[in-house]
């Protein structure tokens, strides 16, 4: 009786070591929390494609959006943890633990880690007829017009929410926001004239400003950044306060086959995808700075969430802002 038991054991652990050696079998999906078009987007697709070559299987991104992004992840929190369906969210997902006191889902508990991804400056940009000329007659302009400017976001819990935020509680004035499925839309209103100046991340800014159809007053990078060497940094303009990046990491559902094949080869991938040349290229000309093989892994991706919902955290309540 022992030994069937035994024997059905071992071809159960050969049954599920052999599938952990063949996967991925199938197509991957990577859902993107925010509109397509957008710099979230644009990371994912940047390395959903690498890692699709490495993998051997199509990697299909997703834009599930609202809610400052949680929507999205709350699609992935209840997913099938097989390793099919992965998360590519940004900075909102530390932030939205204390935004949304009613998230659908835990979030230190609801996920497992592939890797942290990239690291993006926040730039602030503005319609290009928007008459202020630099940062500083921008604090003026907004304050003077507080009632009138609009400011565009891609919803509570959002980067370009996060800095709009950071930015109000400098210039001590809250404005009118308009708040969009992803700043990749908000881009569009920008260009339009509909809409006045918004935080946006240089993956998305940065062409739109180096061909003068928007401009450009200081970004959050701890310094200039090659791809706008004409744009002041924060601190460079006594906003230390203001300087803070849009790191991007990739999840799974809690639960993604354990003992984690699927994670140990997405994570594996993943960190091949960020010394892929192409990728590195784009990265650099948009700002973008790529993890490094120690930073693209599960612990260090856990490490940052868990430090940045308890940076984040105190600085939200004292600004009093809730998306409920
Ligand atoms: C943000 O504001 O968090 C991002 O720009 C959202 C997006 O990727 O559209």
């Amino acid at each position: 009786m022992w030994k069937m038991i035994a024997a059905a054991f071992a071809a159960m652990l050969a049954t599920a070591s052999a599938a952990a050696q063949d996967y991925p079998t199938q197509s991957i999906t990577i859902v993107v929390p925010f509109a397509a078009g957008g710099p979230t987007d644009t990371v994912a697709r940047l390395v959903g494609e690498a890692m699709s070559k490495d993998l051997g299987q199509q990697v299909v991104i997703e834009n599930v959006t609202g809610a400052g992004g949680t929507i999205g992840a709350a699609r992935v929190a209840n997913a099938e943890p097989d390793g099919y369906t992965l998360l590519l969210y940004h900075i909102g997902m530390a932030t939205s633990a204390t935004l949304y006191r009613n998230l659908p889902y835990d979030t230190l508990n609801a996920f497992d880690y592939v890797g942290l991804v990239n690291e993006v400056p926040m730039v602030v940009v503005a319609r290009k007829d928007f008459e202020p000329t630099d940062f500083a007659s921008l604090v003026d302009y907004v304050k003077a017009n507080k009632d009138t400017v609009t400011y565009a976001n891609a919803g509570i819990g959002s980067g370009s929410h996060l800095c709009g935020m950071l930015f109000m509680s400098t210039i001590g004035t809250q404005l009118t926001t308009v708040p969009y499925q992803g700043t990749g839309p908000a881009m569009t209103d920008l260009l339009g004239g509909q809409v006045d100046f918004m935080c946006d991340q240089t993956t998305n800014a940065t062409n739109q400003i180096q061909t003068g159809a928007i401009k450009a007053y200081v970004t959050t990078a701890p310094k200039r950044i090659a791809a706008l060497p004409e744009i002041p940094a924060a601190a460079e303009l006594g906003q230390k306060e203001f300087e803070f990046g849009v790191w991007h990491g990739l999840y799974a559902p809690k639960g993604t086959p354990a003992p984690a094949p699927a994670i140990e080869r997405l994570t594996a991938s993943l960190q091949l995808a960020l010394k892929d040349p192409v990728v590195l290229e784009r990265f650099g000309a948009l700002g973008a700075t790529a993890s490094t093989a120690e930073e693209a892994t599960p612990a260090a991706l856990k490490a940052k969430l868990e430090a940045e919902i308890a940076r984040w955290k105190p600085l939200i309540e004292a600004a009093g802002v809730y998306a409920d």
